[in-house]
């Protein structure tokens, strides 16, 4: 009986005495993302006028009757209720104050504080058009629909285009990071409109994997501010929902109807505000390149100094031992990474503590690491590399990890190759590979620079689909066994339908071969102490300088100089030059290959 008629003993004398239990109770839902700022700050306001707060969290809208009658029971003199609902309960209707952030709220015959997320959606597009964007992306939990039809409200208003992939809505924070995030970035998009910060956390961590630079390339916006926004990077911006002003208004007119027992009917939406810190640029007039794929290997090299490279029963003692993250295709990408190209790599690493040193080498040089696999069974591939004393080297290669790259794994990546200009092939990896990548090159309309080391013979079928076959002269005597000279065994490849040949010929610099040109470049002049990946770093200057629409011959000539600057130290990645130092020698390369008169 007591029970039921929630029975409290001596209530009627307390009530008499005006002996106020100076307590209210705050219902919240247990999923409000909000709930700790309206905690403290619920708690600071009461204080003020001496009163306590008591708490109780519900699940949804069908919980709050219970957990009033719960509240009630432990004899509160006023109630904050989280609800798009009004709630009836003997007179606490009229000690009430509703308190939400949502668009679909049921305003009538209550007293209700509330902002919309849908406003603050707005703002934050509205915020992004401002600064010059339109490819803007939205990426929510799947509760917070009305942040994306603020969103999809200013789009169109804004008559933008509104792409249907540039919106994620997650099941959870697992599932935007493993697929939200990259469905947008994949688009292109240049500014992201995050529905939490535990999203803007993720993007963070997606770009710094991917080499993107926020805001440089990406310009991101958080619905929600948050004290580790302020912390993040140099600070992300925000939109501020105005959780304090609300609190503020809510306690104090609870308070004044418990106390002056005012009856009133009172109703107001609070605004967001943009908070400005550093996460948002106009959209960059991107001077990078057209899209670079590499398909190669990725090793470790171990790099034996020895006098002289032992012979066949020689035993030699190494003056040093040193090791590097390499590979042809981790050098290539790597080498279109420093001199800013925009490079994506795919290939498979080993599980290991060499698999992590070769994806981090990719990842600071803004590599693109989207079609990167990790292989639990084998090791990353490893190479052997002897080193003489004029640089000359012989390098031996397992392949380890590198076989577990297939078919499959090409084609899930396939969408990478749309809109990409070249596609940078090595022939570390299998022959299968290799015919399929040109096979899917064909299709997207990409050019395919092969570099044929570590093979005898290519078949026609594979010549014919090559727009720029790269090989030394050593490779070039291997592959072409009749013509007498570099020139003819040059025009045999041409006739076979290759677009252009360079052969890369060490000191003396390489020689081109295609429809317009039959031309010698002289060599650099850098003094050699190690050429292993000279030819990895021309192959990907050539790519990088002609993906930003510069002549064949200036890009050849930079190639040259960046191959040369590369032998001239030790290492691969490590010795690849950066776009600075390489444009150190512009005049010099202008000069020495009288670019203009050339043009
Ligand atoms: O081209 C040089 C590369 O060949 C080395 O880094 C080594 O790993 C081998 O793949």
């Amino acid at each position: 009986m007591i029970k039921e008629q929630e029975y409290v003993p001596y209530a009627n004398l307390h009530e008499r005495n005006n002996a106020k239990n100076k307590l209210i109770g705050v219902i919240l839902k247990r999923n409000n993302p909000n709930r700790d700022n309206i905690i403290s700050y619920v708690e600071k306001f009461a204080k003020e006028k001496e009163y306590c707060i008591i708490l109780d969290y519900v699940s949804d809208e069908k919980e709050i009757l219970e957990s009033i009658k719960k509240l009630v029971g432990k004899r509160v003199s006023g109630l904050i209720i989280d609800s798009k609902q009004n709630i009836h309960y003997k007179n606490f209707d009229k000690l009430s104050v509703y308190i939400n952030g949502t668009k679909n709220f049921e305003e009538k015959e209550k007293v209700c504080f509330y902002y919309r997320l849908f406003s603050a959606s707005k703002l934050a597009t509205e915020i992004f058009i401002k600064y010059g964007h339109k490819k803007i992306a939205c990426i929510v939990n799947e509760n917070d629909i009305s942040i994306v039809e603020g969103y999809k409200n200013i789009m169109q208003e804004a008559d933008n285009e509104l792409d249907p992939l540039w919106i994620y809505l997650g099941k959870n924070i697992e599932d935007i990071e493993q697929y939200g995030i990259q469905q947008c970035i994949s688009k292109g998009v240049t500014a992201i409109i995050c529905g939490s910060k535990e999203i803007a956390l993720c993007i963070y961590k997606f770009a710094k994997k991917i080499g993107i630079n926020i805001p440089d390339n990406l310009s991101i916006l958080v619905i929600g501010d948050d004290v580790i926004l302020k912390l993040l990077d140099d600070g992300v911006s925000a939109i501020e929902l105005p959780i304090l002003d609300i609190c503020a208004s809510t306690v104090n007119t609870l308070i004044d109807l418990i106390e002056k027992k005012e009856e009133k009917e009172l109703k107001k939406e609070f605004y967001p505000k943009f908070i400005n810190r550093n996460s948002i640029k106009k959209p960059s007039q991107n001077n990078q390149g057209k899209k670079i794929i590499v398909v190669g290997s990725l090793n470790i090299d171990t790099t034996i100094e020895v006098s002289r490279i032992p012979i066949n029963g020689e035993t030699q003692l190494a003056e040093s031992i040193k090791e590097f993250p390499g590979g042809k295709g981790g050098n290539q990408a790597v080498g279109a990474g420093k001199l800013n190209g925009n490079v994506y790599i795919l290939g498979c690493l080993g599980n290991d503590i060499g698999g992590k040193q070769i994806y981090h080498s990719l990842s600071e040089n803004h590599v693109h690491m989207n079609g990167i696999i990790f292989d639990d069974i084998l090791s990353s591939g490893k190479a052997y590399i002897n080193i003489d004393k004029n640089g000359e080297s012989t390098i031996v290669v397992y392949s380890g990890a590198n076989k577990k790259l297939n078919v499959n794994h090409i084609n899930q990546y396939r969408y990478l190759f749309k809109n990409a200009k070249f596609c940078l092939l090595s022939m570390e990896i299998s022959n299968e590979i290799i015919k399929y990548t040109i096979n899917l090159c064909k299709q997207y309309n990409v050019q395919v620079m092969l570099k044929p080391s570590a093979v005898d013979k290519i078949s026609d079928d594979i010549l014919k689909d090559i727009d720029y076959f790269i090989p030394n002269e050593k490779e070039l005597n291997q592959l072409v066994i009749s013509g007498n000279n570099i020139e003819k065994k040059s025009e045999i490849l041409l006739n076979a339908g290759v677009k252009n040949i360079i052969v890369t010929l060490g000191k003396k610099g390489c020689f081109l071969y295609n429809n317009n040109y039959k031309k010698y470049f002289e060599g650099s002049g850098f003094q050699a102490i190690d050429t292993t990946g000279g030819a990895d770093s021309f192959i990907s200057t050539l790519a990088v300088y002609l993906s930003e629409g510069k002549h064949l011959l200036e890009s050849i000539a930079y190639a040259v100089y960046a191959s040369g600057l590369t032998v001239s130290r030790y290492g691969v990645q490590p010795a690849l030059p950066d776009r600075n130092l390489l444009e150190i020698y512009k005049d010099e390369i202008y000069l020495k290959y009288k670019i203009f008169e050339e043009e």
